[in-house]
């Protein structure tokens, strides 16, 4: 695929050499897939002392993480993409350094969260201020350097992954039970992780427009009764529900917050996907232009509730 970018001076530039950190990971893996599949020409890199494996046919550069190292490992790369985990975002300022010392022409720092406008509660006050630090670097160096450009990807609750991986969501695929929050009626959007792979591959086939901000993707928005429909149209079986409040989370977790056990991330991740009333997760409303600009299909309960289960019956890790 070759992708024309007008550039400051109005030369064409092209966008297909993209190198990934993170290539391995719960999301790295499916937006790898998604690059090969729309004809990128991908390198990863990854750490010296890395485990991860990766699939056949694609060029790994291992490397140590310092500006010097990663400058070389980016010489030659039009975009760079940061998908690691939270262990290694401090990382990130580093890598960001580096793709615009070699001449990187954008840069997708690493949100696929919740962007920087969420309304979260202060507990996540660090770890936000955290992921700001490298954000507010990319938007630093694309101020002094034009031929530098940076994009974030939010993407809300990724949620095909997330419903299998966190039974707290509501749902408990193996035990066919759920638990609903409240009326299970507070809407959320979410994203999938073929929806993460095309938001990355969408932010690449249209760099002008996505330039130097934030972009916000969508696969679904949607409610827990939709969802709780859609497992039992697919399983065939009425499945056991139990109801709560999601109040009640919001109580355990801050009592696990102040005594400094653990835990507490995934309770307030349920109260603020869940809190009545607040559409706190509608992070791409309806008419978000993004979700068009970057080519997201729109999905239904039937489809994430259909690769919940195809996931969870093929024996994927979680
Ligand atoms: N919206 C949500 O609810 C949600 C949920 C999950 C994740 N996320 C976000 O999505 C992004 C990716 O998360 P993920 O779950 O896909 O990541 P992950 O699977 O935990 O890790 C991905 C890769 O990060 C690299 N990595 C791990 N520790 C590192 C370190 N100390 N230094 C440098 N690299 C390190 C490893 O790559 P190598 O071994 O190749 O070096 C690893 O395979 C993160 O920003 C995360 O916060 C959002």
């Amino acid at each position: 695929m070759v992708v024309s970018l007008e550039t400051h001076s109005n030369t064409m530039t092209v966008i297909k050499k993209v190198a990934i950190f993170g290539a391995s990971g719960n999301f790295g893996t499916p937006i790898t897939s998604a690059l090969v599949s729309a004809g990128f020409d991908v390198t990863i890199i990854t750490r010296i002392e890395s485990l991860s494996t990766f699939p056949p046919g694609i060029a790994i550069i291992k490397s140590e993480y310092t500006v010097e190292r990663l400058t070389a490992a980016l010489r030659g790369q039009d975009a760079a993409i940061c998908v690691v985990g939270p262990a290694g975002n401090s990382t990130q300022e580093v890598m960001i350094d580096a793709a615009e010392a070699a001449g990187v022409e954008r840069f997708i720092v690493n949100d696929f969260g919740w962007g920087p406008n969420f309304r979260s509660l202060p507990e996540f006050q660090q770890i936000g201020a955290q992921r700001r630090i490298a954000w507010e670097r990319a938007r630093e160096l694309a101020e002094a350097n034009p031929r530098f450009t940076y994009t974030g990807i939010t993407i809300g609750n990724p949620i095909d992954w997330a419903i299998r991986r966190f039974p707290a969501m509501g749902f408990d695929i193996e035990r066919r039970s759920a638990v609903i929050y409240d009326a299970g009626s507070e809407e959320f959007t979410g994203t999938t992780l073929e929806g993460i792979g095309q938001a990355v591959v969408g932010v690449l086939t249209h760099p002008d427009a996505t330039a130097n901000r934030f972009v916000k993707a969508r696969s679904i928005q949607t409610n827990q009764n939709q969802l709780l429909d859609a497992f039992q149209r697919a399983t065939g079986q009425a499945w056991e529900i139990r109801r709560e409040s999601v109040k009640d989370r919001l109580e355990s977790g801050r009592k696990k917050h102040e005594e400094g056990n653990g835990g507490w991330i995934l309770d307030l991740l349920v109260y603020q996907l869940y809190e009545p009333g607040a559409a706190r997760c509608i992070v791409a409303p309806g008419d978000d232009p993004d979700v068009e600009l970057l080519e997201m299909r729109e999905e239904t309960p039937d489809d994430i509730v259909g690769k919940v289960l195809n996931a969870a019956a093929s024996g994927d890790e979680k």
